[in-house]
């Protein structure tokens, strides 16, 4: 019997579904499968496969972050045969294509890639009201088709690589770089957890890339980390609607951020002035890359804590939660229950 490994990440559970669904098509037309949820860097990749499929959520026209990290630590491909599947809402942008690149870099021999439309989860900052019943209902039986679609190819072992992205604009681009390299992380740092938390801790257990941790002097509440993947879980997880974006802190972030990088132009000129010829660019570079770490550092990790600090007290938690999420529905695959990590 033929096993195939698919490999996937999955914020709300589009993705696991979509897995489900083609794992037990595959399973019926007689392969041994098996799943492995991408929760770290550390690939799980076993000579003996004769399959190995990567299927993720689509952020920001890319694959997550964390899934770029964990291809690129995979082990030589040596021709293994491979599926890529992208779960969306509209538009995978590069998605799909960068992963097929990546994988044949590996040496993986990617000869059907493919993807499903499922119900949009971002809920982060717009979309109100992602699709509630019956409208998704719908939506979920043309993405399990298009998943079961995916899986007879498979079977019947067509070569259907992606030919071309599916939105090329320079914009999606730069939008998936900034935000893969930098907006995720920016985001998650604006989550606060607002006065209906019941400290239940379950965002802090299924958070897939354990981001979020319990912290507090006064009161125990989650902090979110710098990796945070943006994946939208721990918003739509959360059985008290708790988890906000918060405008303050979205904003207060912003302005820092754009008086920090103002501040590292003179300080790398300072630095600079002292140098000559060949060597005077590379300085500049240098000195504005190392000033902007260090307010970034400070910035996020120590005023960060400052205000997570403040939040203890009822008067700064109010001003820190307001947000425009607190209205908005919440959605999750039915019936998904992700893995719980222990404490
Ligand atoms: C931060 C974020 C960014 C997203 N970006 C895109 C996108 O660029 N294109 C798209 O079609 N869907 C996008 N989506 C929607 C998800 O890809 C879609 O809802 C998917 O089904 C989620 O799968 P999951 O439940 O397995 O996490 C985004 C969702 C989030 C939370």
């Amino acid at each position: 019997m033929e096993t195939v490994f698919i490999h996937y990440f999955s914020g709300t559970g589009n993705t696991k579904r979509a897995v489900d669904v083609i794992a037990q098509d595959l399973q019926k037309n007689g392969f041994e499968v098996r799943q492995f949820a991408i929760t770290d860097a550390k690939p799980t990749i076993e000579e003996n496969a004769d399959f190995n499929i990567f299927a993720f959520s689509t952020l920001s026209w890319s694959a997550p972050a964390l899934v770029k990290k964990y291809l690129r630590r995979l082990p030589k491909g040596k021709g293994m045969k491979t599926g890529v599947f992208a779960v969306y809402a509209g538009d995978p942008g590069q998605g799909i294509l960068k992963t097929e690149r990546l994988l044949a870099k590996k040496g993986f021999n990617v000869f059907l890639s493919g993807g499903a439309v499922y119900p949009n989860n971002w809920s982060q900052m717009t979309n109100p009201n992602p699709p509630t019943s019956p409208e998704v209902k719908e939506i979920l039986a043309r993405g399990d088709k298009m998943a079961m679609d995916f899986a007879e190819s498979f079977c019947k072992g067509q070569q259907q690589p992606e030919k071309k992205e599916q939105s090329g604009s320079l914009i999606t681009r730069f939008a998936a770089l900034f935000f893969g390299l930098f907006g995720r992380r920016f985001l998650g740092k604006a989550y606060i957890a607002d006065s209906a938390c019941s400290h239940c801790g379950l965002c802090v257990k299924t958070c897939p890339v354990h981001t979020i941790k319990m912290a507090g002097v006064i009161q125990k509440k989650p902090h979110w980390k710098f990796n945070c993947e943006d994946c939208a879980r721990c918003i739509n997880i959360c059985p008290q609607k708790a988890i906000q974006t918060s405008m303050p802190k979205l904003i207060f972030n912003f302005l820092l951020l754009f008086a920090e990088i103002g501040v590292c132009f003179p300080v790398a000129g300072r630095i600079t002035s002292i140098l000559s010829g060949p060597w005077k660019l590379a300085g500049w570079i240098g000195s504005f890359g190392i000033t902007l770490l260090i307010v970034l550092w400070l910035q996020f990790v120590v005023i960060d804590r400052f205000i997570f600090g403040l939040e203890q007290i009822p008067v700064f938690q109010k001003f820190f939660e307001k947000s425009l999420t607190k209205g908005y529905n919440r959605y999750m695959a039915p019936g998904f229950k992700p893995e719980k990590s222990d404490l």
